[in-house]
């Protein structure tokens, strides 16, 4: 099975990731603190998760909806994304993000 790979508070952990399942099933499944509030329907910004630089570009575009839903997440970066925007695929085993800051 493809490994997803978290960084927390510095502390990097990697995680068994299943195929299909968003990067918000997979944090929640492990007990991260990634809340979700909308339910993957793109009506929060509360999955936000930094994107490792090297992985930004692996991963589809962005919507417009996610980019705009973006521009409301605390601590925005470059690479930002919404977790539950990431629906894990095999190309994507060792993908690492970063939860941000609260
Ligand atoms: Fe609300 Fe992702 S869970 S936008």
């Amino acid at each position: 099975m493809p490994k997803v790979v978290f960084i927390e508070n510095d502390q990097r952990k990697e995680v068994e990731a299943p195929l299909g399942s968003t990067l918000l099933q997979i944090a929640q499944m492990h007990k991260f603190d990634l809340e979700g509030a909308c339910d993957h329907s793109l009506a929060c910004a509360t999955c936000h998760v930094i994107v490792e630089p090297q992985w930004y570009d692996v991963l589809p575009e962005p919507v417009s909806d996610e980019l705009d839903m973006l521009d409301l997440a605390p601590n925005l970066a470059k690479t930002s994304r919404l977790g539950c925007q990431i629906v894990m695929r095999e190309e994507y085993d060792g993908l690492t993000v970063r939860l941000p800051k609260k």
